[in-house]
């Protein structure tokens, strides 16, 4: 077994963060696990994760859109004596349609959530960091963050600007002991689907023709990717958020990508971009930082 971890994990009330919360105490680490209603809608994940996670998983509030939210929740952990050594920015939230048909209100909440959910959290718990010098930032994207498909273009620019984030912190971390990574799992069946945003405006796209449809028929294609043999497993995703939890320090790759989809294309991206990253920093007098952000 590897060494025991603190690790809080964002959006535990079903999919991937469930998943992710089990897997790490099945593996003895203890886990933070956040939920944005204990008492309320998510009374019955509560108690589930309570009774499956061998005494080692302690249910929080928290509403990643809220600062406030946010730093009570971490606030009550350190003064608990918590010491935190790894987060998992996993909650997260969809939306799925033509880009045209959602109003900028609805745009304005997937920011909140996906990527100021995720800078909430880090800013809450990077002080303690700093302090002990030592933390992973987990960051869940998507691989539509990095190849774009039509129909998810809000979705997909909200985890490209978390991925931006991500990296940055990661340059900026590095040299205080303090690493930042990325996982883009392809598409899994959770309740991403139920919970996605529609277009609050349909009527906007009635001048789209045939591509109107084009919605339905991508979620009927996923509908049956799901159900037939073989669909994708998202213990997968718990499985690699395990993995970079355990891997040594100084040694997580930035990105991990989980499943199919377009995964070989996003391999060679990513493996291009990584490349070309470290050509622009060390263009700009910053290639120092890359010695301590490049696993051997
Ligand atoms: N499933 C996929 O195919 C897929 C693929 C790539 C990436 N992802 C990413 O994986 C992550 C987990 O998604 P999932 O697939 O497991 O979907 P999910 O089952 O819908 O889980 C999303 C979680 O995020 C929580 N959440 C949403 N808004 C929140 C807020 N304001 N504050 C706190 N928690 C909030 C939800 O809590 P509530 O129950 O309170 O709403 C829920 O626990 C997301 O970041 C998603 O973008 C999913």
């Amino acid at each position: 077994m590897a060494e025991s971890k603190d690790v809080l994990v964002t959006g535990c009330s079903s999919g991937f963060g469930r998943l992710i919360a089990l897997s790490l105490t099945g593996r003895g680490h203890r886990v933070f696990a956040t939920v944005r209603d204990r008492e309320g809608r998510a009374a019955g994940a509560t108690a589930e994760l309570v009774a499956q996670g061998a005494g080692r998983i302690t249910v929080v509030e928290m509403d990643v859109e809220r600062d406030a939210s946010v730093e009570a929740a971490i606030g009550a952990l350190a003064a608990g004596g918590a010491g935190i050594d790894v987060v998992v920015n996993n909650a997260g939230l969809s939306a799925m349609g033509l880009s045209e048909g959602f109003t900028t209100d609805q745009a304005l909440r997937l920011f909140q959530v996906n990527v100021l959910g995720a800078h909430r959290v880090n800013r809450a718990v990077l002080p303690l960091m700093r302090e002990r010098r030592r933390g992973l930032l987990v960051h869940v994207s998507t691989g539509l963050a990095r190849m774009v498909m039509p129909c998810f273009g809000l979705y997909a620019a909200s985890k490209a600007a978390l991925e931006m984030l991500a990296e940055a912190y990661r340059f900026e971390l590095a040299p205080l002991g303090i690493e930042s990574a990325i996982v883009e799992p392809g598409p899994y069946p959770t309740a991403l689907g139920k919970n996605m945003l529609a277009p609050a405006e349909p009527a906007r796209l009635a001048g789209y023709g045939e591509l109107a449809e084009l919605p339905a028929r991508m979620n009927a294609g996923l509908a049956a990717m799901f159900e037939a043999s073989g669909a994708p497993d998202p213990r997968e995703v718990a499985d690699a958020v395990v993995a970079l939890v355990e891997a040594p320090a100084g040694k997580r790759p930035l990105r991990t990508i989980v499943g199919g989809g377009s995964g070989q294309a996003l391999g060679e991206l990513n493996a291009v971009a990584e490349r070309l990253q470290a050509e622009t920093l060390r263009a700009q007098g910053l290639g120092h930082l890359l010695e301590v952000v490049t696993p051997e």
